[in-house]
């Protein structure tokens, strides 16, 4: 395929289609090198500066990243955000990653108004408050900061989480089974603690997740999270009405 001067699809933007069409059919994957922007210039008879143009689209878009002095390279594609209730440990094993936790903080604190009203509990009452960061193959992926009523968990700091998933622990240990949620999601600039403990640049874009899960019309977690933008994407089925 060839660009075409007479379409009316900007040229930078129909050698973005033909080169990830060209990444599949050559079978090019994760890490491996694309051609210079000089090469593809002569390939396609573009100018320096449309080409710059895609490859710097297509980085933004995640689907190439540059090493300065190196060239440019097949980038990872993004993981897909399972939007149901499962848990952290059951949406990276689906995906084939072996899921991690590393404790942050674990500690009972009152229940803030905001928290209190969207968990519907009365101020001040007891949760639990865990911060962890979670991993998949060992790569930094989401800070996760649950809080959970105390009275409906009540020794849930003997159990660890950094070995047992907190959903599986709430189950087994507790009998409580989730049984709907709700969730929020919107882009968001990462903190710059959380940034450090994501390996990302300060100011890097995250999604910010808010959850609420609840058992038997109890909100069991009120859950505020940050996922990595740049290796996560949302993706969802779509009915033909709301
Ligand atoms: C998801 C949710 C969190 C929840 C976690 C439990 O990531 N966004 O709100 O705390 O799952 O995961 P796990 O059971 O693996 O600890």
């Amino acid at each position: 395929m060839a660009i075409d001067p007479a379409s009316p699809v900007p040229k930078y933007a129909q050698l973005r289609d033909l080169l990830l069409d060209w990444i599949v059919e050559s079978g090019l994957s994760v890490d491996d090198p694309v051609p210079s922007e000089r090469e593809l210039g002569t390939t396609y008879g573009l100018s320096r500066m449309t080409v710059r143009q895609t490859i710097d689209l297509l980085v933004a878009e995640g689907k190439l990243y540059r090493v300065p002095g190196k060239g440019t390279f097949v980038a990872r594609p993004k993981i897909e955000m399972a939007l149901a209730l499962a848990s952290f440990t059951e949406d990276m094993r689906t995906r084939g990653f072996v899921p991690g936790a590393r404790d942050l903080t674990r500690r009972v604190v009152p229940a803030g108004g905001s928290t209190a009203r969207m968990m519907d509990i009365a101020p001040g009452s007891p949760v639990h408050h865990i911060e962890r960061l979670r991993t998949a193959d060992g790569e930094p992926m989401a800070v996760e900061r649950s809080n959970i009523p105390l009275s409906i968990a009540p020794h849930l700091d003997v159990f660890s989480l950094s070995e047992r998933s907190l959903y599986a622990i709430l189950e087994e240990e507790f009998g409580i089974i989730l049984d709907s949620g709700e969730q929020t999601i919107e882009a968001g600039i990462c903190e710059p603690a959380d940034a450090k403990l994501l390996g990302l640049p300060p100011g890097s874009p995250v999604l910010s997740m808010q959850r609420r899960s609840f058992a038997n019309g109890r909100c069991v977690e009120l859950a505020r999270s940050t996922y990595r933008a740049d290796r996560y994407q949302l993706h969802s089925r779509l009915d033909p009405r709301l």
